[in-house]
């Protein structure tokens, strides 16, 4: 039968307490689908900066190379972000595991539960009966990785600066993946960029039209300046379908969609290559404010074990099997602190995990 080798790197944070759930998770659909799974535990992160003097040790490296998807948590705190960059968990270790895996494109589905619109930030007459926003933000190239960066001079001379670059292959390959996303959904991309200021996006939107109007022609084309973006969001989310993003906008608007969704620990993402290869994580970061509490949401995690069936291993019924039991639970009234009301289940980490399992028998 089949077997699946999973790295899995928990991080730090809230990390390893919803890596615990998604992994349980994982084993429930594994035996109930009839497929295994391998699983080799890493450090990553801050955790492993303080084990072995590095975000992203080389041991850790081998683990991913060797593995057929990653399974990440998330990385970061306030006790790692005074060292170097090269050492911080984000730029020593996240960031270069995208860049040497070539994670180009990350995929981030943001829907809201009929039973989580009152979670929702916006008023009823605009959530109406939900949205179903899929972001596929760009995740190798753009102001992230662009060279030069650095800081030169001293006192008032000083600077520090960032490149903001694209390159048509990167922009043709992502604006692709959005235009083939939306056929499947309800053929509608709206592309985001700062035209009106950014030679990069000027750069950005020509390529887009392009691959649009000689490839998707069938697909509807909008453009959006990100400040608007953040703005039509808020007012009409309805209307969107496929968000495709550079990777700095892309980063900021998922967290609104996140939100808008009712919290920031409901949004898992896939960061896929070329070919079957993915790291898959939640949107939201290491929650420093939560962790150790046993409060976290562990529902982005558990999702983004969904994606990793879907994308990775094309175990779609396996997938959609963890997307039911997360619906079944919202509806059945279970909820985190965070997007707790009067009326409902409240529960913890482990608490939601067992919920989950026990709408996936
Ligand atoms: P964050 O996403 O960690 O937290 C923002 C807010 O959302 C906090 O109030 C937090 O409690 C809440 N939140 C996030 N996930 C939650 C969950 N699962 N359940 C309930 N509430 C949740 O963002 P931040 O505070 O800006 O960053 C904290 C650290 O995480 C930083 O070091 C940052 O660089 C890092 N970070 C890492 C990743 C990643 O590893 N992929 C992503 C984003 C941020
Ligand atoms: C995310 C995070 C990362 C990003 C950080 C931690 C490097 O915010 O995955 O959204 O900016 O991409
Ligand atoms: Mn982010």
């Amino acid at each position: 039968s089949k077997n699946y080798k999973i790295a899995v790197l928990p991080g730090d944070g809230i990390g390893p307490e919803v890596m615990k759930e998604a992994v349980r998770v994982l084993d429930a659909v594994a035996e109930k689908f009839g497929f295994s799974t391998e699983k080799e535990w890493a450090d990553v992160g801050g955790i492993a900066y303080d084990h072995f003097k590095h975000p992203l040790p080389e041991s850790t490296l081998k683990t991913g190379e060797a593995a057929d998807a990653i399974l990440f948590g998330s990385v970061g705190g306030p006790k790692w972000e005074s060292l170097p960059p090269n050492l911080q968990p984000e730029r020593g270790a996240l960031l270069p595991l995208r860049k040497h895996f070539k994670l180009f494109c990350n995929l981030r589905p943001a829907k809201v539960y009929k039973e989580l619109a009152p979670a929702c930030p916006l008023r009823a007459d605009i959530v109406g009966d939900g949205f179903n926003i899929l972001t596929v933000r760009e995740l190798t190239g753009d102001v992230y990785f662009g060279q030069p960066k650095g800081r030169e001079g001293s006192g008032k001379d000083e600077i520090g600066y960032d490149t903001m670059k694209y390159s048509r292959y990167e922009v043709e390959r992502i604006a692709r993946f959005a235009f083939e996303a939306a056929k499947g959904r309800r053929n509608k991309v709206a592309s985001i960029d700062k035209a009106n200021v950014l030679t990069t996006s000027v750069f950005w939107r020509e390529i887009v039209k392009e691959i649009h109007d000689n490839e998707f022609p069938e697909i509807e084309l909008e453009n959006l300046y990100v400040d608007n973006a953040a703005m039509q969001l808020l007012r009409r989310p309805r209307d969107f379908d496929v968000l495709l993003c550079p990777n700095l906008f892309g980063d900021i608007l998922t967290d609104e969609c996140a939100m808008l969704t009712g919290s920031m620990g409901l949004l898992p993402s896939a960061s896929i290559a070329e070919g079957s290869f993915g790291l898959y994580e939640p949107a939201g970061g290491s929650a420093p404010d939560i962790a150790g509490k046993g409060i976290a949401n562990p529902l982005a995690q558990i999702l983004s074990v969904a994606l990793m069936l879907r994308y990775s291993f094309k175990e779609e019924e396996a997938a959609k099997a963890i997307e039911t039991a997360v619906e079944k639970a919202i509806s059945a009234g279970y909820r985190t602190g965070e997007i707790w009301k009067e009326g409902d289940k409240k529960v913890g980490t482990t608490a939601m995990g067992d919920a989950i399992l026990s709408f996936l028998k």
